[in-house]
């Protein structure tokens, strides 16, 4: 991967969503691209798409991170001749909806896919990358977490206990690692309208992936943690004027109701 002077990005989750605006919004300022993801035609399809926007080089690497560790040698092989200049830390999974943890279909399986997705996904790409970097003197990681790594979010606890991982996990890189050159963000959007999101039309509150990751890469090296695009920060500032206690009986009301209304989908469905 050669022809742009800057360093090239990585990004897991690169196919949809947000990792994917991501992917390209930096593609635009003239970045080579590595994009990470399960689908290989996916994965073809966006490398294609940046090319022709972007006049840049992308690479591809086929991953599928529910796995275990006995993906990571393969993935450091592929990106061992690489200057990462950025690693984007992008790939998540949630609940398909809010549900009590022991009524979660196949749960330990679910549990394990969870976790290697959400956490040993951005452990091990950071162990990989940031050697470099730091032997570079600089380097920027940006983490995905979720507002729901902010609060504990009952019925999405799996989801919002690792996000909560990605946020510690962040600040606690960026103590050790900031004075040797290497920037790590944490972000933690509210809604964006995304198939993770099951939102399909943008609106104020859930901004199509595109705006919010323009907004979120204008906050790198000038805020640290940040909800990434004004709206949801706004939506943070109030949620934080409204007592615990009070604003933990509103999501439980929303969250109960929403796993009402999706088992009776489920339900029709099987009828
Ligand atoms: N959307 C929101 O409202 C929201 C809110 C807060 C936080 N976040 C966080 O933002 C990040 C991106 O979310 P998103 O909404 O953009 O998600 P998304 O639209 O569902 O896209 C997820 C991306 O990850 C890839 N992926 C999923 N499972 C994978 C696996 N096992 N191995 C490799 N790649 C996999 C998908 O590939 P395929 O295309 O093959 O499925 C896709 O490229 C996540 O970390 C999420 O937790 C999202």
């Amino acid at each position: 991967m050669s022809g742009s002077e800057v360093e090239p990005i990585v990004v897991t989750g690169a196919t949809d969503g947000i990792g994917k605006a991501y992917a390209k919004e930096l593609a635009k300022k003239g970045v080579n691209v590595v994009l990470i993801s399960r689908s290989e035609d996916k994965l073809l399809e966006v490398a294609d798409e940046i090319e022709k926007e972007s006049k840049v080089q992308t690479k591809i690497i086929v991953a599928d991170f529910s796995k275990g560790l006995e993906l990571y040698d393969s993935i450091k092989t592929q990106l061992k001749d690489l200057e990462v200049g950025t690693l984007v830390n992008n790939v998540g999974m949630s609940y398909s909806f809010p549900n009590y943890l022991l009524e979660l279909p196949d749960r330990e399986e679910l549990f394990m896919k969870m976790i290697n997705i959400n956490v040993t996904s951005m452990t091990m790409m950071t162990s990989i990358v940031m050697p470099g970097m730091v032997e570079r003197r600089r380097g920027a990681i940006i983490n995905l977490s979720s507002a729901a790594g902010m609060t504990p979010t009952p019925f999405l606890t799996v989801y919002s206990a690792c996000k909560a991982y990605v946020s510690f996990f962040t600040q606690c890189v960026d103590a050790e690692y900031n004075s040797k050159g290497i920037i790590c963000q944490c972000v933690m959007p509210y809604f964006v309208a995304t198939k993770m999101a099951k939102i399909r039309k943008p609106t104020l509150f859930a901004p199509s992936p595109n705006t919010y990751a323009k907004a979120a890469l204008g906050s790198v090296g000038v805020a640290k943690i940040t909800h990434g695009y004004w709206a949801h920060s706004l939506q943070g500032t109030v949620t934080g004027l409204i007592p615990d206690v009070v604003m933990n009986k509103i999501m439980m009301g929303i969250l109960l109701s929403a796993r009402k209304s999706n088992l009776k989908k489920l339900q029709r469905k099987k009828e």
